[in-house]
């Protein structure tokens, strides 16, 4: 997600920073631009699209020769991908320039008062206002390091910021909170980057940097900070990959590196959603508190992995709600005639915000008068910009064709809106509101333990490579799980997998089981004592007739040890959130088996990332 690139040394900067950002296209991104010292003035050039978008710009219009410079690719957040939004942003008199990744929680709050105090916005993002308050914060002092920290102690969220000012020139100055930035140290010159990605051409040497810092670069020293000025501890190290690893991060494949960035999908999904008094708010919630009184019927719709987001999020719509909730395929939803009004609201989630099933859907929808909120996770595609209202989901760009953290961040934007529908509707009281939210802000370091646990479901991949057939059971939102679970290694591993209701086993599937089947199975916690009792049954069924159980259950749960083959333990949270752990595992074993049979993991045969076709 965005890309970042500063450079000062003896080189052209424009050069290091175009090709350091060419690197950095792996992350994704919808724009781009670069900013460079110039005399009393940012030289600056940007454009929505892709870098040759760029090219074509610095082609018609070349910018000065400098040796300091910064570069970005934006993946869109707050606000369209278009030229205005792209980075960097500058104060009205091109002195200062910065670039950004991440989300500035407090934007709003803040860009409030800078409108009061005569500054003008020229583009829709959270980043501007950083640039408006080192504008004002360089009236009182020139020292850029001292200004950007005073910056950054205003700043709430997560944010990697690289800085350019005219007037100290040979410094790029660069902090991070929650987002990723690493120093590359050269001879005679020094770079910053998102990843060593943006740097790998020059040097391999580079310098980890904490949480809350500050990194001055000019052309022969490095200066770390925290945000109060105090000298701070780094970690140097020696980059070992090669160039061609560079283009996914050091990962082997895209997919592992996103199954790997889920806790921090989903902790920017939940980022800024609560206001000053503990209220959700939603950016682009178009459609008012009383016209969500309205809703008396809520029809999700979506394909693949999305249409199972849906299914988890049923439940705890309907549960938080008490609206009635349906979920549909969209290539089903227009053509059985459906029951739909101005009462009616539809949400379509769909990660690419392409899907054309998808989006016939929610035309087809408001045809009918629906009002349509869509989930979706790139900004400015088709499906947001034909809904009345929208949830982003904060994932960063999804590049590998089946999703994962594009299911786990559209669950979390699901439990948003059943909380915000019952918050306008006034059917749950503020503290019981802030204590889900509380719990889901757990969610990420559950998320990482399972990604930490990885090794184990590898292992058992490597274990069942020769099966060519799974079955995956679960109830209640487990259920959903299941289902994706079969999905993810029908996509990936192309093998026979699907996902029962664990109650329809005695409805059919049962005749599936023969001796050593593997069967994964998703137990309920015990808080939901019934639902964890009757699992248990079901896996004592399929075990007396020779299945291979997998059970995936909570820790301190012991009842099922004696009827599992491999027992897969879950951090303890609440039954609503029990999806968003439970999945980790079953996307890492479907991803290790296809790498195990020799598939290309990212793409796999037959798939696209963007069916744009109904
Ligand atoms: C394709 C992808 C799936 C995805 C589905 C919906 O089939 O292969 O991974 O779940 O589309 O995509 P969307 O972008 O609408 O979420």
């Amino acid at each position: 997600m965005c890309g970042i690139v500063g450079y000062v040394g003896h080189r052209q900067a424009l050069d290091v920073v175009m090709g350091g950002l060419r690197r950095l296209e792996y992350r994704g991104y919808d724009s781009t631009g670069v900013g460079l010292v110039d005399g009393d003035r940012i030289a600056w050039a940007k454009k929505a699209g892709k870098l040759a978008n760029l090219d074509a710009v610095l082609e018609g219009n070349a910018l000065p020769a400098s040796t300091t410079g910064i570069g970005h690719t934006r993946w869109a957040t707050h606000g369209a991908p278009t030229d205005a939004n792209a980075h960097p942003h500058l104060d009205a008199a091109d002195r200062v320039a910065v670039v950004h990744n991440g989300i500035i929680e407090n934007f709003m709050v803040l860009r409030a008062e800078l409108e009061a105090a005569g500054y003008e916005f020229l583009s829709e993002t959270d980043t501007e206002v950083v640039v408006h308050l080192l504008h004002r914060e360089l009236q009182q002092q020139d020292d850029l390091s001292e200004a950007v920290r005073a910056v950054c102690r205003r700043l709430e969220g997560a944010f990697t910021l690289v800085f350019a000012d005219a007037l100290n020139p040979g410094v790029v100055v660069g902090a991070r909170r929650n987002s990723p930035l690493v120093v590359g140290r050269g001879e005679g010159e020094n770079f910053l980057g998102s990843d060593v990605a943006a740097f790998i051409d020059y040097t391999a040497e580079a310098i980890e940097l904490g949480q809350d810092q500050v990194v001055t670069i000019t052309a022969d020293a490095i200066d770390v900070t925290d945000f109060h000025g105090n000298p701070a501890e780094t970690t140097a190290y020696t980059v070992d990959w090669d160039v061609t690893a560079a283009e996914k991060g050091g990962y082997e494949w895209f997919m592992t590196k996103e199954i790997e960035e889920q806790p921090k999908a989903v902790a920017d999904t939940l980022l800024g959603r609560l206001d000053q008094d503990g209220h959700l708010q939603l950016d682009e919630m178009r459609l008012t508190d009383d016209e969500l009184r309205e809703i008396d019927k809520i029809i999700v719709i979506a394909c693949g992995t999305a249409s199972y987001a849906g299914l988890v999020a049923k439940y705890a719509i309907e549960h938080w709600t008490r609206i009635p909730c349906e979920v549909e395929l969209a290539s089903e939803f227009r053509y059985r005639d459906p029951i739909i009004d101005r009462s009616t609201l539809v949400v379509a989630i769909s990660q690419s915000g392409e899907t054309m099933d998808t989006l016939m859907a929610i035309r087809y929808a408001r045809q009918q008068r629906a009002r349509v909120l869509s989930i979706c996770n790139t900004n400015g595609s088709t499906i947001p910009r034909e809904s009345d209202a929208v949830i982003y989901t904060h994932a960063g760009p999804e590049v590998a064709v089946a999703s994962t953290k594009g299911f786990l961040s559209q669950v979390v934007a699901c439990y948003l809106l059943g909380l915000y529908l019952a918050q306008a509707k006034g059917v749950k009281y503020g503290d019981e509101i802030s204590s889900i939210i509380d719990e889901l802000h757990q969610v990420p370091a559950g998320i990482q333990r399972m990604i930490d646990e990885g090794d184990q479901v590898r292992k058992l991949a490597a274990e069942l490579v020769d099966r060519r057939s799974f079955l995956f059971l679960g109830r209640h939102v487990g259920f959903p799980v299941a289902l994706e679970g079969a999905l993810k290694l029908k996509e990936l591993a192309y093998v026979h997998a699907e996902g029962f209701a664990a109650g329809e086993l005695k409805h059919g599937p049962i005749a599936l089981v023969e001796k050593g089947l593997p069967m994964f199975v998703v137990v309920p916690p015990r808080a939901r004592d019934q639902l964890q009792e009757k699992i248990l049954s079901n896996i004592q069924e399929v075990r007396a007739r020779g299945a291979y159980t997998i059970v995936l259950v909570e820790d301190g749960d012991d009842s099922v040890v004696p009827f599992a083959d491999v027992v897969i333990r879950l951090p303890k949270v609440p039954t609503l959130l029990q999806p968003l752990v439970a999945t980790v595992p079953l996307q890492i074993f479907a991803c290790e088996l296809a790498e195990l049979l020799g598939h290309d993991v990212d793409q796999p045969r037959n798939l696209a990332k963007s069916v744009t076709v109904e």
